[in-house]
C-alpha cells in the first residue's frame, strides 16, 4: 500500500520558515515522521516536496494513473491554483488535504481552499501531527475498502 505525501511551495524550508507559525521541526523531521507513521500503519509512504506547480501536477497525474492515495499540503497553491484542483479532480483514490497551521484562523486570503471541494477531507491546525492524522485516515479508508 503506497501513499504519496506531497508538499507544495516553501515547505522545504520548514524549521527556518516562520517558526512561530510552522514550528521548529525541519522538512527532514517531517519526512522521518511520515515514514515512521507509515511503518506503524503498514503503509509505504513516499514523501516529496516541490516549489514547482507543474512538477506537483505531474505527481498528481501519476497518482491518478497508479490509483495511489495522496496526503497533500498544497501550501499557497491551496488558495489559487485551479490547475492543481483540476488535476486532483481526476483522482482515483483518497485525497487528504493537510495544513500545519489553521488557515481559517489566519489572513482572509487563506480562508478559501480551491482544493477542499475535490478532497476526501481536510485536516488542518495540528502542526506536523496533521500529517499523522491524515495517514491514519488513509489507513482507515484502505481497511474499510478491503472489508
Ligand atoms: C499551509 C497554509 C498555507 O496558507 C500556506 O500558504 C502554506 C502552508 C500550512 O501547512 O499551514 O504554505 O498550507
Amino acid at each position: 500500500n503506497t501513499v504519496l505525501v506531497l508538499n507544495g511551495p516553501n515547505l522545504g524550508r520548514l524549521g527556518s520558515r516562520e517558526p512561530d507559525v510552522y514550528g521548529a521541526d525541519t522538512y527532514e523531521d517531517l519526512v522521518t515522521l511520515c515514514r515512521e507513521t507509515g511503518r506503524h500503519l503498514d503503509l509505504h509512504v513516499e514523501v516529496r516536496h516541490t516549489n514547482d506547480e507543474a512538477e506537483l501536477i505531474g505527481w498528481v497525474h501519476q497518482a491518478a494513473d497508479e490509483r495511489l492515495p495522496i496526503v497533500l499540503n498544497p501550501a499557497a497553491f491551496t488558495h489559487y491554483s485551479y490547475a492543481l484542483r483540476d488535476a486532483l479532480a481526476q483522482r482515483t483514490a483518497p485525497l487528504i488535504e493537510v495544513h500545519i497551521s489553521n488557515p481559517a484562523a489566519r489572513e482572509e486570503f487563506r480562508h478559501n481552499s480551491v482544493v477542499a471541494g475535490v478532497a476526501t477531507g481536510t485536516i488542518a491546525g495540528f502542526g506536523l501531527m496533521s500529517y499523522v492524522l491524515a495517514l491514519q485516515a488513509v489507513a482507515e479508508l484502505i481497511a474499510e475498502k478491503s472489508k
